[in-house]
């Protein structure tokens, strides 16, 4: 099949090839998937889990990307929930070869069904953005209607659906971002916004959550405006302070089926939209992955047209 590899960590996504591979073989409770869009994250390059197995053993050349929308084409021995010629979507271990492939071999709980009407290349653009988004606003963050919550980089792929969850679920949003930035977030639901750039982060105030996806000093400003009893949620790394009384948590996304289900039926009925940027086809990734100007919005290579 084909598929595209990377060797080695300090090339970065320049270091990307596309080559032939063997077709995986599903294992227990997996499934095989045909491959028709997938996802990647600059990111997944400077992790370990890329390049090395749970054990720490070597496993380049590796097959980045996983995040993925196909169709099943395999089962593994005493794979259940899930059928051959089903239409899926969702997120693939880290520590597995991922989706940049015409196929890849996945445990079927960490995928849900692809409703008809949702297209592959939508399907791909949600599984880290909205289970990152919905894992940190209602998990660790226990968002409730009524709250305040400060999201920022509110314009971004993670951002764009906390901003939309959360003011669906109820909560009062102040985004924040580059000044460029205040109408997207504004559209996606924000009620205020604060430019990071030429605005004072203080003068919100306090607030019940913060979601911060920037790190560094945004997240140690951020602290100090935690009220008591509030919780302060990082994607970025252990938070650099901690509320005086509240919560100070930092997670990594992981799968969940059921929150897979919610996301799509909210992209379906128009009240959550992803924002994608650029579609290419495999063929054309490398390119597509190593952009000469930065991209607004999430690439999606389309594996099959
Ligand atoms: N822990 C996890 O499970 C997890 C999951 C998903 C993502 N992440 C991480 O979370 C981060 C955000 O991901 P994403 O996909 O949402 O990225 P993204 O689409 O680039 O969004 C980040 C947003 O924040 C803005 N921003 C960043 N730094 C800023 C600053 N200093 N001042 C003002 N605005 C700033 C960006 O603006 P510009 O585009 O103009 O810079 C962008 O609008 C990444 O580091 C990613 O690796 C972690």
């Amino acid at each position: 099949m084909k598929a595209i590899v990377v060797t080695d960590e300090a090339a970065g996504t320049a270091g990307m090839t596309l080559t032939e591979r063997p077709q995986p073989q599903p294992a227990g409770n997996d499934v095989l998937v045909e491959v028709h869009a997938s996802g990647f994250t600059p990111g997944e390059l400077t992790w370990p889990s890329t390049w090395t197995d749970r054990l720490g053993r070597d496993r380049t050349p590796s097959i980045p990307g996983h995040e993925l929308a196909g169709v099943v084409s395999a089962l593994g021995y005493g794979t259940t929930g899930l059928s051959v010629g089903q239409r899926v979507f969702g997120l693939t271990d880290w520590t597995r070869d991922g989706t940049l492939a015409e196929y890849t071999a996945v445990e079927a709980r960490n995928l849900a069904p692809l409703p008809g009407d949702l297209d592959f290349t939508v399907g791909a653009s949600l599984p880290i953005s909205g289970l990152t988004a919905w894992q940190g606003l209602f998990e660790h963050g226990r968002v409730r209607a009524g709250q305040s919550v400060l999201v920022h980089g509110a314009a971004g792929g993670v951002g764009s659906m906390v901003t939309q969850l959360a003011r669906e679920a109820g909560a009062y949003v102040i985004g924040t971002g580059r000044a460029a930035d205040r109408r997207a977030a504004l559209d996606f639901g924000a009620r205020e916004f604060v430019d990071l750039e030429n605005e004072t982060l203080e003068d919100v105030g306090g607030v019940d959550l913060v979601f911060d996806v920037i790190g560094g000093g945004i997240g140690q400003r951020s602290a100090g405006l935690v009220r008591a009893g509030g919780t302060l949620v990082s994607i970025a790394g252990p938070p650099p302070a901690r509320p005086a009384d509240g919560l100070a948590i930092d997670f990594v996304v992981v799968p969940d089926r059921a929150q897979l289900g919610e996301i799509a039926q909210r992209v379906r009925d128009g009240r959550l939209r992803t924002v994608i940027g650029d579609v290419a086809p495999l063929d054309d990734a490398v390119a597509a992955l190593n952009p000469a100007e930065r991209v607004k919005g999430k690439t999606i290579i389309r594996v099959r047209p």
